[in-house]
């Protein structure tokens, strides 16, 4: 290991988390949280944080030729379908955690690549720190003829801007952002966050309160047409159930973890949201940028692989399509999106797809990153 990549890969991460939980900076600066994935995420490939030290030096997403024209969309795309009547495509993309997504011409770039390569389904949120790039990139597809109609595109409120007032105030800001007349999905990032500091914090409001008072502002700027549809991530049945019950909009989506080696307890929630009509986003479905490199070692997966004579990648993608999610594989590598959109060629045989159930179960699933939802708020 070089100098270089001990720094960046070890001594820097550690000092930054050790300086932000110092300063309490989390609990005081509302897009902290976003500021600190901005630095710890190019960090851990030894990159140099772009919100630190500038957008557009970071390699990694190659300039999108200048006659390049939008490829037809993928043959036998499936889609989600939502309460509002919305296709949600199966396959999308992922903008954050990977060093790529913080670079904002390389996330303009990744979005026009995605979209000319016959992609239309963008996966975001405001801790992102990059509506503007995305925006950008939308531009760029719809000007090179990619109807806006045809692109869907989910982004997330964070808890720490979580309440009544303040989401009424926060969302509508993300039309000039984006540059979108409408957003299509608009969810709630989490129950809570423990170190999260809310309009409801403040106040004293409780946080199952303070998730229906978001709820309900989130289905007024529904009504308003700001965005077409809205969801949750990370809920538990419980969490999804308080909302429920105050007969607002229905929830659209839940996006949580989701590959063969989560804990079978998210099974529960995975249930929850078939009976009762929420489609499903899986997140991780790689097993995280993090650990990506470790999927492609399960040796059951190498074996299904060379049988169905695909990647691990596309093996894996296309296992939690079966099973009835969207994916959201992140990527800001061309050939990575062609192949994450190719995942609606293939067709796993049942006894495979048990096969690759039973991962859970196994050794090897310990192996990999898992957060417990019930660690995201009460
Ligand atoms: N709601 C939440 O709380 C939450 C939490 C985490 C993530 N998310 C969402 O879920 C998305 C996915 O998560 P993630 O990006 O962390 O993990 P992931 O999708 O499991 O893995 C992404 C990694 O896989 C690589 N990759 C992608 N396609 C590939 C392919 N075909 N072959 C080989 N490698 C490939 C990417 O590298 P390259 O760039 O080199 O392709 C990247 O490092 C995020 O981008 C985000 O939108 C949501
Ligand atoms: C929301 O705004 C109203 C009107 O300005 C104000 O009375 C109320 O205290 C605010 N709520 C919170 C929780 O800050
Ligand atoms: C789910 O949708 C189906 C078909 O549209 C409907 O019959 C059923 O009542 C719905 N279930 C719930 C819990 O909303």
């Amino acid at each position: 290991m070089g100098i270089a990549s001990i720094v960046f890969g070890r001594i820097v991460p550690v000092l930054v988390l050790l300086v932000a939980i110092f300063l309490g900076w989390f609990a005081t600066v509302p897009m902290a949280p976003g500021i600190f994935f901005a630095i710890m995420g190019p960090a851990f490939e030894k990159k140099l944080p772009p919100v630190l030290f500038g957008h557009g030096k970071m390699k990694g997403t190659p300039p999108v030729p200048d006659d390049m024209m939008p490829e037809p969309r993928p043959a036998n795309e499936m889609f989600q379908i939502l309460p509002s009547g919305d296709k949600m495509p199966s396959s999308g993309i992922g903008m954050c955690c990977r060093g790529t997504a913080y670079d904002d011409v390389l996330v303009r770039r990744s979005v026009l690549w995605y979209l000319l390569l016959g992609g239309r389904h963008i996966d975001g949120a405001h801790v992102y720190l990059n509506h503007k790039a995305i925006g950008l990139g939308i531009k760029d597809a719809i000007e090179r003829g990619v109807p806006r109609e045809e692109i869907f595109f989910t982004t997330k409120i964070f808890p720490n801007f979580y309440g009544y007032n303040s989401t009424l105030e926060t969302v509508p800001k993300w039309l000039d952002e984006t540059g979108l007349e409408y957003i299509d999905m608009v969810l709630m990032h989490a129950p809570d966050l423990p170190l999260a500091r809310s309009e409801c914090k403040k106040a004293g409001i409780s946080n199952k309160q303070c998730r229906q008072d978001t709820w309900k502002a989130l289905s007024e700027l529904k009504e308003k047409g700001i965005m077409r549809n809205i969801g949750v991530s990370n809920f538990l049945p419980e969490q999804m159930k308080e909302l429920q019950d105050l007969n607002l909009e229905p929830i659209a989506n839940n996006q949580f973890q989701w590959n063969a080696f989560v804990p079978g307890e998210q099974q529960t929630i995975f249930d929850y949201c078939v009976e009762n009509n929420i489609s499903i986003t899986g997140y991780y479905s790689l097993g995280g940028s993090l650990q990506k490199a470790q999927a492609s070692t399960v040796e059951t997966l190498q074996l299904l692989a060379e049988k169905y004579e695909v990647s691990v990648s596309k093996l894996m993608l296309r296992w939690s399509i079966q099973r009835g999610t969207a994916v959201i594989p992140g990527t800001g590598n061309p050939k990575h999106m062609k192949e994450n959109l190719q995942v609606y060629e293939l067709e796993i045989s049942s006894e495979d797809i048990q096969a690759i159930n039973e991962l859970r179960d196994s050794e090897i699933a310990s192996k990999f990153m898992y957060i417990d939802p019930k660690n995201w708020g009460e």
